[in-house]
């Protein structure tokens, strides 16, 4: 085993756990309760789903109202400045909370701490914040409480940087349907705009055979749908030394027997290769999807952003992958602004996105993050001309996808259905293999369960059909 695996859950954390229920009896009359929020990506969903499983192993009880929880915790981001900027916002409210109970704790945690300039920022101005812990410690969580609990340390910061991989933490998954799955943490990748290697830390892949049981126990207690993460899924197992773990995971995740399906992001163009749609395309069970930022049609602005492919070479794979799966769908992240570019390399990358024709698309515009090579490139296109160009893609994108979904009408799909549309109890909604989403009328409830549907009609962001069977 690779020197990153640790077993401090098991080996160190135990004792806390069984002296933090202790200090929970003493200290409160009920059964305490846990708020969390997680912002940012799936990955750090699932990171907040361990923190959730902690907490409830020490004997808190999860609520989803903020006002009445007795810790709250903030699972942060920090890929763009807004998504920062609105954590402190939330951390004002949640403070304005604890002026009224003063014993709220109150934890922060996620990449946005990691940063060393957050985390003074949070020292200084928000010493009421009990607690600030990194990506890489929240197996140390029982610990950190109890400290917390006793009041040993006002507040309570450890942002190490030790880069492991600790499996044995437990889980409170937000779904009984689909289950986040992590196959590697951090990135090697360091795109010139991103953030995420420097907090998240370098590329740690978990163990294959570890990935497949927590799959085949995932399919064994009913979920329908595993969801394998990674900032690059398709260099999953090269720090394991294994060739072609990726494709070689999927296929075997494959052959797991039971009624599921397999999705994964994100996936990284420059190693997204045609042996892995080969496998793909021989997997009933993984959904033929494929999530391949592109971030920017232009190859001058793909070298500044350190991206390690070219227009040419995304397209070969988008080409490849259409031919050898025919009605395989794609989306992608693109990001508008980048320092210097222009609005004639911004139009290559709307010339790209019409030649691939995505479902959806998300798109960014540029956000300088701290520390990373971006924040030192001029960037002299005001912020008024990059909305102006974003919105032109949006535009661009609500055509493509609104002519892509029409083509759906008259075709009966699958349709795993996830819950209730928000407008009411009347429609159930889902997703096709393809990742499209699919409201039906409730007329039995079919949540969690694969069903047949006869699309009757489509909009750019949906489809509406009527159960067939
Ligand atoms: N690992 C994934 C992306 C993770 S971040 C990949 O390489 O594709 C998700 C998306 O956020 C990125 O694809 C990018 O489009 C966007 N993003 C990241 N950093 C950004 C920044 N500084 N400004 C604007 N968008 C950014
Ligand atoms: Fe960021 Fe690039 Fe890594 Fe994606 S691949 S997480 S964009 S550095
Ligand atoms: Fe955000 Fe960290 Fe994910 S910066 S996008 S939560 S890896």
């Amino acid at each position: 085993m690779k020197k990153f695996f640790t077993h401090e859950y098991i080996d160190t954390q135990i004792v806390f756990i069984e002296k933090c229920k202790e200090l929970l009896k003493e200290k409160y009359k009920k059964i305490p309760k846990f708020y969390l929020h997680s912002y940012g990506c799936q990955g750090n969903v699932s990171e907040g789903e361990k923190i959730e499983g902690i907490l409830n192993q020490i004997g808190f009880m999860k609520t989803e109202n903020v006002e009445s929880a007795d810790i709250v915790i903030l699972n942060t981001c920090a890929i763009r400045e807004k998504a920062q900027e609105k954590v402190f916002s939330n951390i004002g409210n949640i403070l304005n909370l604890k002026m009224k109970n003063k014993e709220k704790i109150i934890g922060i945690c996620g990449c946005m701490v990691q940063q060393e300039h957050v985390k003074n920022r949070i020292e200084t101005n928000f010493k009421e914040i009990n607690l600030v812990f990194g990506p890489h410690v929240i197996h140390k969580l029982p610990e950190m409480l109890y400290n917390v609990l006793l009041k040993i340390k006002k507040q309570y910061i450890d942002i190490n940087e030790k880069e492991n991989i600790e499996e044995n933490i437990p889980i409170l998954r937000g779904s009984k349907i689909k289950a986040l799955v992590p196959i590697s943490y951090g990135c090697n990748n360091f795109c010139s705009y991103c953030i995420v290697p420097y907090v998240k830390g370098r590329e740690r892949s978990r163990d294959f055979n570890v990935i497949l049981d927590e799959v085949k126990n995932l399919v064994e207690s009913g979920y329908k749908e595993i969801m394998l993460l990674g900032q690059n899924v398709n260099s999953y197992g090269i720090d394991l030394d294994l060739k072609d773990g990726f494709a070689n995971l999927l296929y075997e995740i494959n052959k797991i027997k039971g009624d599921f399906w397999v999705r994964f992001m994100t996936s990284h163009p420059k190693d997204f290769s045609k042996k892995l749609v080969d496998v793909i395309s021989t997997c009933d069970k993984v959904c033929k999807h494929f999530h391949l930022p592109i971030q920017s049609g232009c190859d001058r602005i793909l070298k500044e952003m350190n991206r390690k492919y070219d227009k040419k070479r995304y397209l070969e794979i988008i080409e490849y992958t259409k031919e050898k799966i025919k009605d395989a769908t794609f989306t992608t992240d693109i990001i508008v602004g980048f320092p210097g570019e222009t609005y004639e390399e911004f139009k290559e990358t709307l010339d790209i996105v019409k030649r691939v024709e995505y479902i959806s698309i998300f798109n960014f515009i540029f956000s300088k993050r701290v520390g990373t090579k971006a924040e030192k490139m001029q960037d002299l296109v005001p912020k008024e001309e990059k909305t102006r160009w974003i919105n032109e893609l949006i535009d661009m994108q609500n055509e493509i996808s609104l002519k892509l979904n029409k083509k759906y009408v008259g075709k009966e799909e699958i349709v795993l259905f996830e819950g209730l549309k928000n407008t009411g109890e009347d429609f159930m909604v889902g997703r096709t293999d393809k990742n499209i989403l699919v409201c039906c009328e409730k007329k039995e409830d079919r949540i969690g369960k694969f069903c047949r549907v006869k699309i009757k009609k489509a909009n750019r962001t949906m489809l509406e059909g009527e159960l067939v069977d």
